[in-house]
């Protein structure tokens, strides 16, 4: 059984290099319990990487990405860097990471935990038990189709361009994916599109039945339109178990159900490729929130959702499910014991700061652990 594994660590920009440092805390304590070791390396990504590098992502960074067994990364994005010509924003180092690793499954767990239910939007019914994944086209779609740009019309006037695209292959896999994930779950899965005024979506449609009537028979599938999806979320959103859209109605759905749980500061992702021969798959693993700027260097970041992006790093990329649910347990103990940081409803009087949180989920890890 192999006992190292390689990890490369991409900080980014904003609050990611803070977030960062405590899920490295977690990394820390997860080795030294369980002996397994990862062998840490950290790089640039985003607005940082351009600083450095000139670019948002480096040939050697990708090189070393493509080289590790998983991929950290914090946020991408900032102020400083919005004039930049739209190659080198920092967005594009990440969209590139995710090109070049084919990383295109992106899977986003709303969960709402039991102490967050306040925090919630919602209604506390509404979202208690709440335990939704969603499975974003992470490759694909109009964030990568041709023709794009912006075009110069003869009357001065100009034109944008934006192409939504995908092929059988490409929706086949991530289809896969979702059932897979719904068979170990409540196996139940919703694919969102739009076959109403899309071509796209028909074919959508069409691949996800296909799969599911010939490979997943045993799982429930339904099909429904992603703005009524959006609706149901706010709704109903316990109706759901796993949802499998496209790369945009994935980023806009994921955000909504985000918010679900009370706070954006709390979901993790894992973003996957396909598993090869010697039953390795390419991941990277980030928190759904971005670089936050405005709060950025205060300390006072919530990184629980970077911490979860470790569990599940742990749990889809190095085999180790039992330390994954310590970490999530962890987590969720010691929001139930009150402590929180500003963007959480919790004990006013237990009030972390985002180190004193890494801390404080160590201790409890600590204590978990046998
Ligand atoms: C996300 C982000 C990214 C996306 C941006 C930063 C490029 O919003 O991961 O959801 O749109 O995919
Ligand atoms: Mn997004």
């Amino acid at each position: 059984m192999t006992n190292t594994y390689k990890l490369l660590v991409l900080p980014g920009d904003g609050i990611g290099p803070e977030v960062m440092n405590e899920a490295l805390k977690i990394s820390q304590c997860i080795s030294e319990l369980s002996g397994v070791n990862f062998v840490i390396e950290e790089d640039e990504i985003g607005g940082a990487a351009y600083d450095k590098y000139g670019t948002p992502l480096a040939d050697e960074t990708l090189n070393k990405a493509l080289s590790s067994d998983a991929v950290m990364l914090g946020a991408v994005g900032g102020q400083k860097w919005d004039d930049l010509e739209f190659k080198l924003r920092p967005e594009q180092g990440l969209l590139k990471i995710r090109k070049e690793l084919d990383l295109f499954a992106n899977l986003r767990p709303a969960l709402c935990f039991e102490s967050m239910v306040e925090a919630s939007s919602l209604k506390p019914e509404l979202v208690s038990g709440l335990d939704i994944m969603i499975v974003r086209e992470l490759t694909g779609g109009i964030y990568f189709g041709q023709p794009r740009g912006i075009e110069q019309l003869p009357d001065g006037s100009r034109k944008g361009i934006n192409t939504q695209s995908y092929t059988t292959s490409e929706i086949r896999r991530v289809a896969r994916i979702a059932f897979e994930l719904a068979k170990k779950r409540s196996g139940n899965v919703t694919s969102c599109e739009k076959s109403n005024v899309m071509e796209s979506g028909i074919l959508w449609r069409e691949e996800v039945s296909y799969i599911h009537e010939n490979e997943f028979k045993d799982i429930n599938l339904s099909h429904m339109y992603a703005d009524n999806c959006a609706m149901q979320l706010v709704r109903n959103p316990k109706q759901f178990d796993v949802i499998v859209t496209d790369n945009l109605f994935g980023d806009i759905l994921s955000d909504e159900a985000a918010m679900l749980t009370g706070s954006l500061g709390m979901l993790p992702s894992a973003s996957l490729g396909e598993i090869d021969s010697k039953g390795m798959r390419k991941s990277l693993y980030e928190p759904v929130h971005g670089s936050a700027p405005d709060i950025s260097g205060k300390g006072i970041a919530n990184p629980i959702a970077t911490v979860l992006s470790f569990a599940m790093c742990l749990k889809y990329s190095f085999n180790m499910d039992a330390e994954s649910d310590i970490v999530n347990n962890s987590v969720n103990k010691v929001l139930s014991d009150g402590y929180k940081t500003v963007d959480l409803i919790g004990d006013d009087k237990k009030n972390l700061s985002t180190s004193e949180m890494g801390d404080q989920i160590v201790s409890e890890i600590r204590k978990n652990f046998n």
